[in-house]
């Protein structure tokens, strides 16, 4: 995510040439350093170092760019996507005029390269290669770096605790590497920080308390996917008014969720699934209030967390601009609250694996934009209203391992036309609903595990979209109707373990 954003950054670095020229240097200096780069490259499928050769100046050869004036200087070196192997050279270290070093997307192996002397370097990218090693100490020499993007390698060891010296850094992600130990309380020092990624690490401890007043310009915090744990800051809430993404999801935070965060008022998406934080008593679920004022926020997900008892009515002043629901996981129960339907542009909504009774009619048919509706594993009871059939966005319906009783709707056959349904997501039929035939836009019909009786439905070849048909393990019998055979779009056919005769069309 945080790639997209800082590419304007990168444009605007890497356009303009605002470099003061020094006779002291030889441009030779440069040129060595390039060839020694050069040889460092074991394989260039694409050709891309094709003519970085001597018969031109470098400042022409592919993905160079010089200073604007003499002594013609490397002021970028822009290679990303080019299937590049072998060693970054640190001779890239006496580009001292360097400013954006952009070698993203590569298969690059071996050490980061030694850069402590490049005083220019604002812009340093090598994201998804298969760097390995440690972070250098060294890096945070290059006082004028703003953006850091090293992640998707192999890098172990910890953060440096110097690189909190950079003191104009706006983006750092060092995400999907193997770093581990405590975060360094001297990184924290990064004022400028607006973009902080170190997901999918194995990063642990808690965070410092005063996080957000260290950090108070952050607009994303992404820590998903590490050993994190403790409490969740009240001062990300109280200081980083900025904040715009906030995940912390895959951790082992512990405690309430700070009612703060309501004070985010840019906030689009938090995330704090799959931790440890509870809500059971009305002070614990203030935060649920809190988060009304967050009046852009479109994703939010508590689920698997410790979250017990009665959904608060509250619920319903979430914003209306919320788009995912997602609570799933926990230990909820009784009725879901009917303000819930007032989320009029949920999305996805996830209820699944609590333990929410009673009936589901008052709210659902409110939710008119739903896409995906997750109510599974529940002791949801009563019928399936029949007002379910008014959400005509809906691709996924789960309803399995409930209580709900009485007639499948008949109206609910005309949702099946947009529905990808999976195997278990309907409560028991009796028998194939006729209706099904009607509905030629439906690709994937999975109606096994279910105990149908009775015959496969002739007008089954009017659904001519159908790429999946699974009726297995149920008790059909009769024949496999012959207008099977005129489905062009069909790959899979699973008519295993029931009863039928005659042969296959
Ligand atoms: C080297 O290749 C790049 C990319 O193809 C091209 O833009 C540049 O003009 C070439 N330089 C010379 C000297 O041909
Ligand atoms: C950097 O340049 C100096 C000459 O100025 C040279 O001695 C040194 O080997 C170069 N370093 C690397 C890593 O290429
Ligand atoms: C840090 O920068 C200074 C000034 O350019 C330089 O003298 C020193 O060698 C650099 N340190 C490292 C580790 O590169
Ligand atoms: C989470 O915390 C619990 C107890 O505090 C501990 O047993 C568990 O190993 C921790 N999990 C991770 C992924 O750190
Ligand atoms: C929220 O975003 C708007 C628009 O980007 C910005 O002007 C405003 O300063 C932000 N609010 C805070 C508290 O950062
Ligand atoms: C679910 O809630 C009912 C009361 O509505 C209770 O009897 C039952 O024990 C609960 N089940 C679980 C798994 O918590
Ligand atoms: C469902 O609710 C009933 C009555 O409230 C309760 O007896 C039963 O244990 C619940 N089932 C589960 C699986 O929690
Ligand atoms: C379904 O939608 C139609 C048209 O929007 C409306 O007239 C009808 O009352 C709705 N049915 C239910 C049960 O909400
Ligand atoms: C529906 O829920 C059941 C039970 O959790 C699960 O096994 C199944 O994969 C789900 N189906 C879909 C399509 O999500």
């Amino acid at each position: 995510m945080p790639i997209l954003i800082l590419l304007p950054l990168l444009l605007l670095c890497c356009g303009v040439g605002n470099v003061h020229c020094s006779k002291v240097h030889d441009s030779s200096i440069d040129l060595q350093s390039l060839l020694d780069f050069k040889q460092g490259i074991t394989n260039d499928p694409n050709g891309a170092l094709k003519n970085w050769t001597t018969r031109f100046h470098f400042c022409h050869w592919n993905g160079v760019q010089c200073t604007l004036e003499q002594p013609w200087r490397v002021w970028g070196l822009q290679l990303p996507s080019q299937s590049l192997s072998g060693q970054i050279s640190s001779s890239l270290g006496n580009l001292t005029f360097l400013n954006c070093l952009y070698l993203s997307y590569n298969n690059f192996v071996g050490p980061l390269p030694l850069l402590g002397r490049l005083q220019q370097l604002q812009i340093l990218y090598l994201d998804y290669n298969s760097l390995s090693g440690i972070i250098p100490d060294a890096l945070t020499n290059c006082s004028s770096l703003t953006a850091i993007d090293l992640s998707s390698n192999l890098l172990v060891g910890s953060i440096p605790p110097k690189l909190g010296l950079l003191s104009n850094l706006g983006y750092l992600n060092l995400e999907s590497n193997q770093l581990n130990g405590e975060i360094p309380q001297a990184f924290f020092r990064l004022s400028s920080l607006q973009y902080l990624s170190l997901e999918l690490n194995m990063l642990g401890k808690a965070l410092p308390p005063n996080i957000g007043e260290l950090l108070p310009n952050l607009k994303e915090l992404t820590l998903e996917h590490n050993k994190f744990g403790g409490f969740i800051p009240d001062s990300l809430g109280n200081n980083a008014l900025g904040l715009n993404i906030l995940d912390l999801s895959y951790n082992n935070f512990t405690g309430r969720i700070p009612p703060s965060l309501g004070k985010l008022s840019n906030l689009t998406f938090l995330s704090l699934q799959v931790n440890q934080l509870v809500a059971s008593n009305n002070q614990d679920w203030e935060f649920l209030n809190a988060l009304r004022n967050c009046r852009s926020l479109e994703v939010l997900s508590l689920s698997n967390n410790e979250l017990q008892g009665s959904l608060p009515k509250s619920i319903g002043n979430l914003p209306t601009s919320l788009q995912q629901l997602l609570l799933g996981g926990n230990s909820l129960s009784g009725q879901v609250p009917q303000s819930i339907g007032k989320l009029s542009a949920l999305i996805k909504l996830g209820l699944d694996k609590n333990n929410f009774s009673g009936t589901i009619a008052g709210w659902v048919e409110n939710l008119k934009r739903l896409g995906k509706l997750y109510l599974q594993s529940n002791n949801f009871t009563g019928p399936i209203p029949s007002s379910i059939s008014n959400l005509t966005q809906l691709t996924l319906l789960n309803l399995t391992k409930n209580g709900f009783e009485g007639p499948i709707p008949a109206a609910l056959g005309a949702l099946f036309s947009l529905m990808k349904m999976g195997q278990g997501d309907l409560p028991v039929f009796l028998k194939i609903p006729a209706a099904l035939g009607n509905l030629p836009l439906l690709q994937q019909l999975d109606l096994s595990y279910n105990n149908l009786e009775g015959y496969i439905p002739q007008n089954f070849g009017n659904i001519q979209g159908l790429i999946l048909l699974n009726l297995n393990h149920n008790n059909l019998h009769g024949d496999i109707p012959d207008s099977l055979g005129t489905l062009q779009h069909l790959q899979k056919l699973d008519l295993s373990y029931n009863n039928l005769q005659g042969y296959i069309p």
